[in-house]
């Protein structure tokens, strides 16, 4: 059903069907909650964007692993879910990465095994290169994790290209009749991203790097919520984990819900906000002992 309802209330309305959040402020509400009941308590399409990794089943410390059709099964309930409180002209950026499969695969995508799944229309799979990782000795070193590019209406939804060019263009002032060949704002960064992945270890470990293990990095995040997303737009991550969709919504003017059942990663999410809240605020009354404009 959709109703509208205007994006001052649509906190008031979530808090009303879900109780208080374990974090709130005015740009986020983070529940500490299991997703799948918590969406099925809300029934209008409110959310512009919903960006998420769900656990992959493959026996991290936040996830237990299932037999793999009761895997797809679930799948099956938190997209279908997402489907329903998404925006006519919404979309649904899905990270996904492999699985082994007994006596058939070393590790298959589990894109391939969710299809039949998923209610969105696909636009198309983003390659994320993320750099280094383990290394194979009777395999090639994996190197890349899929996001499916999902909408809800093939004819209109959100493609803010000139936000996310490239700006590394081999030959930027080559011409063709006079004219600038290549957009002055940069190339369009296809449909392989090549974003470092968050690292940890003693000498590696990346600055924004947090306690969850399987925190997104924020350049790979930012790209998907100005590339898909509009300012003022509200997103949804019903897997939050360590907060990187919070993150990256509020850098960007966009206001996030997410859905986390380990209170330990809550408090991370809680913690991570206001240190980002509280640096912007000391950054801009530094610009202003300078006499500059914040805004
Ligand atoms: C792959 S991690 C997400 C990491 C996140 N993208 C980040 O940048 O930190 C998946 C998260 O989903 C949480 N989770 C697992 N099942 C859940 C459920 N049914 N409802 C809500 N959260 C859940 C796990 O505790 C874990 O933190």
């Amino acid at each position: 059903m959709t109703m509208s309802i205007t994006t001052a209330n649509k906190f008031e309305y979530l808090k009303s069907r879900l109780g208080v959040p374990f974090y709130e402020n005015e740009h986020a509400l983070i529940f500490n909650r299991e997703c799948i009941s918590s969406m099925n308590l809300l029934e209008n399409e409110i959310f512009d964007l919903t960006v998420t990794s769900p656990p992959y089943n493959i026996g991290k410390e936040y996830e237990k692993n299932l037999p793999i059709a009761d895997y797809i099964k679930w799948t099956g309930e938190w997209v279908k879910a997402v489907y329903s409180l998404t925006k006519p002209n919404g979309a649904f950026l899905l990270n996904l990465g492999y699985v082994g499969l007994d006596s058939r695969a070393k590790a298959i995508p589990l894109p391939y095994l969710i299809w039949q799944t998923v209610p969105f229309f696909m636009i198309q799979e983003i390659v994320w290169n993320y750099g280094a990782g383990v290394a194979g000795r009777h395999f090639l070193s994996p190197r890349n994790e899929k996001w499916m590019w999902y909408v809800k209406n093939e004819a209109q939804y959100t493609f803010n290209l000139d936000d996310i060019r490239d700006p590394d263009v081999k030959y930027p002032n080559q011409k063709k009749n006079g004219k600038l060949r290549c957009n002055t704002l940069g190339k369009n960064p296809s449909d392989v991203w090549q974003i470092a992945k968050v690292t940890s270890g003693t000498n590696r470990s990346s600055p924004e790097r947090t306690p969850h293990p399987a925190q997104f990095p924020t350049d790979l995040i930012d790209r998907i919520v100005k590339g898909f997303s509009n300012p003022g737009d509200l997103l949804l991550d019903p897997f939050i984990g360590s907060g990187s969709t919070a993150i990256s919504a509020i850098k960007n003017s966009r206001k996030a819900v997410g859905f986390e059942v380990r209170e330990d990663y809550c408090k991370i999410i809680a913690e991570r906000i206001d240190s980002m809240l509280e640096e912007e605020k000391q950054r801009k009354a530094q610009l202003c002992l300078f006499g500059e404009n914040v805004n």
